[in-house]
């Protein structure tokens, strides 16, 4: 195939976002607490016990948002719903006033020729399903089907491309392995478990939308290639786990219908048996993956290291963001590229990428020159298009974010915005990353000049699939 050069005709531009991160007034209009609300408000939990209880505004200011999207030129927004807003107590009555705050929103968001792209569950859960285990309860299978249908019932007339869940992989490595996001569990024997609910929840959300509905809907994973530190056999078997427990955990029972088959000798003892029709239910055909991309990672064999026995080897020669992330353009191509090796041509949208660096907490009068932000965004969009250029079936770009926000158990201090915000009064600042972000989607991606070169080896995640 020859190298493609420009993104294709009809590519999505867009920016993300998710609801505990920018809308505030958690409680508002009968919503009920979220796990996310609870665990931010208990000592300890976050950066300087930082909550969202304000975040953005966005709830009170979503008007004003959409017209900042408008006048960046994006033809995408991709936000999530709280499901606390439309089922308070976890199930049952629907709260009308919360399916309307997104009904409005689906309505401005189409009249100014902006399509939504929803993903149904960003991490915060209702409050009384976390005080019943949350995703480690079976019965949160049934649940979040109900709760998928009702926001179907809702809004699936006008929007065109759902997500199930976002990172089901950081909802279970975060909440129940490591213990930094909501229940702060630290337990391997929850951890396969809350990974089958998961996948099981997806896959009855993807049912349910088949039943009635007819347009798209997918998953969105995060993936970060694993590399070995060096050649030797031992960092490549460390790679190999890393990639299975990371990149290959969700994707092969959602795409494959079966768990990667080292996972079982990691957990050891914390695996169960799971019947072999939960897998039938999970593999789900899709309209579309999303991949949200931040970083790579570059292990070696440790024994020591935790039930994977592989470590991180800091990258010390390459930048980092504020988030201490490595910034590796090249894994974004090899990312993509792997995908579609290993589960063949499907549709693919990037559906979260950017960066956080350290910037004021009120804009200056002569704005934010975002030079890193800058050279990020057009390092990994020249990756995007390599992709492209190598097959890649890739259909649209979504940054990550639209707006400075509330990042999660690292509170308000890690900026991911192409709007700056100042959380004092809410006002928001284009960035010159928004700028430019303005003419990439103008010109549909030319404004970035030509693609990467080829990346040695790509292919395989890591080299280790
Ligand atoms: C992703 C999350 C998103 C945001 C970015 C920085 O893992 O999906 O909500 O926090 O990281």
């Amino acid at each position: 195939m020859p190298a493609s050069t420009s993104f294709p005709a009809g590519f999505l531009w867009g920016a993300a976002t998710s609801a505990y991160q920018v809308e505030g007034s958690p409680l508002a209009d009968g919503a009920g607490p979220s796990n996310w609300h609870v665990f931010s408000h208990t000592l300890g939990r976050t950066t300087n016990g930082e909550t969202g209880d304000v975040a953005c505004d966005h709830y009170r200011r979503a008007a004003e948002d959409v017209e900042h999207m408008r006048a960046l030129g994006l033809q995408a927004y991709r936000f999530s719903i709280a499901w606390s807003r439309i089922l308070p107590a976890g199930r049952g009555r629907v709260n009308a006033k919360g399916m309307d705050f997104y009904s409005r929103l689906v309505d401005r968001l189409l009249a100014v020729e902006i399509q939504p792209l929803v993903t149904i569950h960003h991490w915060d859960l209702p409050a009384p399903l976390d005080a019943r285990g949350g995703w480690l309860d079976p019965d949160i299978v049934p649940r979040f089907a109900e709760y998928a249908e009702a926001v179907f019932r809702g809004l699936g007339d006008r929007v065109g491309r759902w997500a199930t869940i976002n990172e089901p992989w950081v909802i279970m490595d975060a909440g129940y392995v490591h213990g930094v996001h909501p229940p702060a569990h630290r337990s391997l024997a929850e951890a396969a478990r809350v990974t089958h609910h998961l996948l099981l929840a997806h896959g009855e959300a993807v049912r349910v939308y088949r039943r009635g509905w007819k347009r798209q809907i997918g998953l969105v994973v995060n993936l970060e290639p694993k590399e070995p530190a060096s050649d030797s056999p031992a960092d490549r078997a460390a790679a190999e786990r890393a990639d299975a427990y990371m990149n290959r955990h969700y994707l092969d029972p959602a795409l494959r219908g079966h768990y990667p088959e080292l996972l079982p000798g990691l957990f050891g003892d914390a695996w169960p048996a799971f019947p072999a029709a939960d897998l039938d239910r999970i593999r789900q055909p899709l309209d579309f993956l999303g991949i949200n991309y931040y970083t790579r990672s570059v292990v070696r064999d440790d024994p020591a290291a935790g039930f994977l026995r592989a470590r991180p080897v800091p990258q010390t020669a390459s930048p980092h963001t504020a988030t201490g992330w490595e910034v590796h353009p090249p894994s974004l191509t090899r990312a993509l590229c792997w995908v579609r090796e290993r589960y063949g041509d499907l549709p693919l949208y990037v559906t979260e990428n950017g960066a956080a660096y350290e910037e004021p907490a009120t804009s200056p009068p002569a704005g934010i020159a975002d030079a890193e932000r800058v050279a990020y965004y057009r390092d990994h969009l020249r990756a995007a298009l390599a992709a492209v250029g190598r097959g890649v079936d890739l259909r649209g770009y979504f940054a990550w974010s639209l707006l400075d926000n509330f990042e999660w158990s690292q509170g308000y201090g890690k900026r991911f915005g192409l709007l700056h915000v100042d959380f004092a009064s809410q006002r928001r600042t284009p960035k010159a990353s928004a700028g430019q972000y303005r003419e990439v989607i103008r010109t549909n991606g030319a404004s970035l000049g030509p693609p990467d070169p080829p990346v040695e080896g790509a292919g395989a995640s890591g080299g280790s699939a």
